[in-house]
């Protein structure tokens, strides 16, 4: 139908006739010269009608959205209406030959005022919010990463391979999405939360290297930055090492940025989680941000102020100091806020110290706490953190979760207000993850999940579960965990260890992983991989804030879609078929 894409309509085709079909972004009337803005996904060209114009009557029509085919010449603007702005802007096209292919009623939202509507609106009517400029490029940039992703697998030898979606359970954290079966009564399969059971049984059936772009499904508290249904770059091998793991997947981030953005990320460097924590507050520290947390404990221990002396004597809590520099012209006023802030995670106040002028001692020093510290105590800590006159110190003290929750969220807030950046991207490696967590019940869980790798024995492990490290390593890119991986227990006596402290017993083993312990009797091979969220990825490489900006159709906050309106109700025919009955939700259950 068409010669060219609007978009590309260059200078290059100056006098030439071409054939464009598109969408009208804008129709002016310019005193009998009709001016249309022409859309389609590679982007917009001004064509133009005067009353010469065989199709004159015709261009009189058309209105927003209105699907045009459209032959023309393409001539050069006048110099006074050359469009910098526009990729097209210094052409336009003099319209010969105009086709009306379809007509279009008035959009439920101007497409060019988006942002006033809201994200339902935009959701509910994803096809049209879709024909945005930032959307399409939102989505041919993903295309473009998945592209460049496969063939860089492709290119290292790992095999596209696909795994089932109707499944069992694959504990990865979250609560599971369930379908009923009909052909097998009062039973269900679970949609899977990754794909990670099946790639480990790949590598026992001997694939070697598999790579799989893969929907997964989590039913778990939503935000900007997850979605209950998801896509992974997923991929697992045989015979290699973490080191090598790690070098093959940093390849291919830094190949995908270096080929989509033209940026080379350099070498990742790597962090132990115990340092990020301490340092961070954070498992996924965001590096552009150059502050850092100090642990100050032993100073406080002997001071009478409670809110620090208590925490300072307790082996699980944290007192932590964050200085910022040139934070002494907050003001009080957004101390309180800041005080608001951190209260969100849980901490119950927010000290601080400006330094004025160290010259001066503890005289040059602004701080509600002085008094409560002692002046030597207050000069050590001022010291310790390497004040200097203009800068502010924040304190917290707390269980060492919400210490490290708390200033770290308070040092990335900080850090975006006073606009602290050092670089555009900084990627890192966290490594040398605990394989378990203490739950306030005593219990454990897996960090990762429970077919993680120790560094350890079987023997010491249950010895001292939470001492235990794991081969496991994340990829963080300013802040946002892309991706996580681990080596695998290929041993099925280490699986079952794991199993038992993770106190699944061995009926439950059985139940629910049989087939993955029978498989590790029958030769399976050392393996391990890792999973990136793509939508992560290319929400980073567009600098767009939410995945939902990145994912054609994806689910409002409270998972679901207002455009098709599902989760929907079912026929009762249907539900006979499956033997499930609705039970009514009680008054209290009901929120
Ligand atoms: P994990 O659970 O860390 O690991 O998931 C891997 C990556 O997937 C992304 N991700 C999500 N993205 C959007 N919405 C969500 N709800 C969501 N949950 C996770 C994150 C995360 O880093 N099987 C293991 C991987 C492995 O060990 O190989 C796994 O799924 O970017
Ligand atoms: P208070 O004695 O409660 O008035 O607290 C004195 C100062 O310590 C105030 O600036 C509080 O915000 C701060 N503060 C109170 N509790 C904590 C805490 N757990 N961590 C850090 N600062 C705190």
């Amino acid at each position: 139908m068409r010669s060219h894409y609007c978009g590309k309509v260059s200078t290059d085709l100056i006098d030439q006739e071409v054939t464009l079909c598109g969408w009208v972004d804008r129709r002016r009337d310019h005193g009998g010269v009709i001016f249309i803005d022409l859309r389609d996904r590679e982007g917009v060209v001004q064509v133009v009608f005067d009353p010469d114009s065989a199709n004159f009557s015709e261009a009189d029509k058309i209105r927003s959205e209105y699907v045009l085919k459209i032959t023309g010449r393409v001539r050069a603007r006048g110099e006074s209406t050359v469009n910098p702005n526009m990729a097209t802007g210094k052409i336009e096209v003099y319209g010969l030959a105009l086709e009306i292919l379809n007509t279009a009623e008035t959009p439920p939202f101007p497409l060019n005022e988006h942002s006033t509507v809201g994200e339902e609106v935009r959701l509910k009517y994803r096809f049209l919010d879709l024909r945005r400029h930032e959307m399409q490029n939102n989505l041919k940039l993903r295309a473009q990463v998945t592209s460049v992703i496969r063939r860089y697998l492709d290119e290292q030898g790992f095999l596209d391979l696909e795994t089932p979606i109707l499944t069992r359970a694959t504990p990865e954290g979250a609560r599971d999405y369930l379908v009923p079966s009909r052909t097998h009564d009062g039973k269900f399969f679970a949609l899977p939360q990754s794909p990670q059971l099946f790639k480990q049984l790949l590598m026992v059936a001997g694939f070697d290297r598999y790579y799989q772009i893969a929907k997964c499904f989590r039913d778990e508290d939503l935000r900007a930055d997850r979605q209950p249904e998801f896509t992974q770059i997923d991929i697992e091998s045989s015979f290699l090492s973490d080191e090598e793991i790690m070098a093959i997947t940093e390849g291919m981030i830094r190949q995908l940025f270096i080929d989509v953005k033209g940026v080379d990320l350099g070498e990742f460097p790597r962090m132990p989680f115990a340092e990020a924590m301490a340092l961070y507050g954070s498992d996924k520290p965001d590096l552009r941000i150059p502050l850092q947390l100090v642990d100050i404990k032993d100073l406080l221990k002997e001071i009478e102020f409670k809110v620090f002396a208590g925490p300072a004597n307790d082996p699980g809590s944290r007192v932590t100091a964050l200085k910022v520099d040139g934070g002494a012209e907050i003001s009080r006023k957004q101390i309180d806020e800041y005080t608001k802030f951190v209260g969100i995670y849980g901490a119950k106040g927010l000290a601080w110290i400006k330094v004025n002028d160290l010259g001066q001692g503890v005289e040059g020093l602004q701080s509600p706490i002085i008094k409560f510290l002692g002046d030597e105590v207050t000069l050590k800590v001022v010291e310790r953190v390497g004040a200097k006159d203009g800068d502010i110190i924040f304190f917290g003290a707390d269980k060492s979760k919400v210490v490290s929750e708390a200033l770290g969220a308070l040092r990335i807030k900080v850090g975006h207000d006073l606009n602290l950046f050092t670089c555009d991207w900084a990627p890192l490696w966290v490594v040398d993850f605990p394989m378990f967590e203490e739950n306030d019940d005593g219990s454990v869980t897996a960090l990762h999940h429970p077919f993680t790798s120790p560094k350890c024995s079987a023997e010491e492990l249950k010895a001292e579960p939470l001492a235990a490290l794991s081969i496991a390593y994340d990829m963080v890119l300013n802040g946002t965990e892309l991706g996580g991986g681990s080596i695998r227990i290929h041993n099925q006596k280490m699986q079952e260890t794991v199993f038992e402290v993770l106190g699944i017993d061995e009926a439950e083993q059985r139940e629910k992983f049989g087939f993955l312990l029978d498989a590790l009797k029958y030769g399976a091979p050392p393996h391990g991989g890792l999973a990136f969220g793509l939508d992560r990825l290319v929400m980073l490489m567009t600098g767009a804030d939410s995945i939902r900006d990145v994912i054609a159709f994806p689910k409002t906050q409270t998972a679901a879609c207002v455009m098709t309106d599902a989760p929907g109700t079912v026929d009762p025919l249907q539900l006979r078929e499956l033997n499930i009955s609705l039970r009514k939700k009680e008054a209290k259950e009901t929120k």
